[in-house]
């Protein structure tokens, strides 16, 4: 068995394990990322798109910022697409601040290069990952290339998402769960066509919600409110190329609502980056003792933004011609009055950290 020792151990590399072992690397705190999936797999898994500006700040301040500067997008507002027209909320001019298009992959990208870059240890393609001793003495163990390993460190940082084994980990009475499900999904369409408008489309329509975004000058990317068990079969891509020119001049598509995932996960490893590294530098446990609740009063301010945008762009099946009528009297509104515009802007922007 192949035994190694490091301080901080990191399970999952996506932006918020690799964020958080580039930041602890910057504090001098030593971190070893492991990873169920291969490198290409990480580096091409296409994900959300949307930067915020603090997201975009982190990422310069720490010297990620050479390919986002030549690549990403800025862009100023969105449009919000309803019965038939477009209306444009301008963030620069009611909040200040613009938002980022960068794929999340290319993210990733350039944390792991930076990681390796720096001498920082990646494993990928483990299996059998399993982590013990979360309360006294951290442990994680798995398999890789037929041999096992196992990772004695002071903290474990589980970065594995939702589906991970972290999560479930977490002791008994620790972990409280709050969840809202969803009655629909989102069909994510990535297109080989130049974008039609300079920025994001938010649609309302009477079939549901659709989001027009993009990746680059030559690539669009699309979301489609769909059934949560759609079967992909059912959207050969000519159905989908029907759909979109449909959706056109009047609405173009809508997204999975809040465009906020991976800036949570980088909020929340900054945060965690400032606890850990006041731990070793002071030995003060206060700051990770407030990790959660620190994380959380934001966490919840974005949770009730992406409810709204999503409760009120999308079709309910239990709707009825009042909720319809409500969410059209909503949108008119919001287009309508610049505190409800601002109200929309500072969130889709990116709340303070703190
Ligand atoms: C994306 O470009 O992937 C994207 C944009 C906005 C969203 C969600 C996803 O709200």
């Amino acid at each position: 068995m192949k035994k190694l020792r490091t301080q901080v151990g990191i399970v999952g590399a996506g932006p918020a394990g690799l964020m958080l072992s580039h930041l602890l690397h910057l504090e001098g705190i030593e971190s070893i990322v492991i990873e169920a999936q291969g490198r290409s797999h990480v580096e091409g898994r296409v994900r959300a798109g949307v930067l915020e500006q603090g997201t975009v700040d982190l990422m310069r301040r720490t010297g990620l910022g050479d390919r986002l500067d030549r690549e990403s997008l800025l862009h100023n507002g969105v449009y919000l697409s309803f019965e038939g027209n477009r209306h444009h909320l301008d963030f620069r001019e009611l909040t200040g601040k613009g938002i980022t298009v960068y794929a999340q992959h290319e993210v990733i990208k350039d944390l792991v290069r930076a990681r390796l870059d720096a001498g920082g240890q990646i494993l990928f393609d483990t299996t059998e990952l399993a982590i013990s001793g979360v309360e006294s003495s951290p442990l994680i163990r798995f398999h890789r290339d037929g041999e096992e390993y196992e990772v004695r460190c002071d903290f474990i940082g589980g970065c594995d998402g939702f589906h991970g084994v972290c999560r479930p980990s977490i002791p008994e009475g620790v972990l409280r769960v709050f969840e809202r499900t969803y009655p629909f999904a989102w069909l994510g369409i990535l297109a080989e066509a130049a974008p039609s408008s300079e920025e994001l489309i938010y649609t309302y329509t009477d079939r549901g919600f659709a989001l027009f975004s993009m990746r680059s000058p030559t690539v669009t990317r699309l979301y489609l409110q769909c059934s949560p068990n759609e079967d992909i079969r059912n959207w050969p891509d000519d159905r989908i190329w029907k759909e979109l020119f449909l959706a056109g001049d009047a609405a173009h598509i809508v997204p999975p609502t809040g465009a906020k995932g991976m800036n949570l996960a980088i909020a929340d490893v900054t945060v965690l980056s400032r606890a850990i590294s006041d731990f070793y530098r002071s030995s003060r446990e206060d700051l990770l003792a407030a990790y959660s609740s620190t994380c959380l009063r934001r966490l919840w301010k974005v949770q009730r933004f992406s409810w709204w945008m999503t409760a009120m762009l999308h079709r309910w099946d239990s709707q009825n011609e009042f909720d319809h009528r409500r969410q059209l009297a909503e949108l008119d509104y919001l287009t309508s009055s610049r505190a409800a515009m601002t109200s929309l802007a500072e969130n889709y922007v990116g709340l303070p950290l703190e």
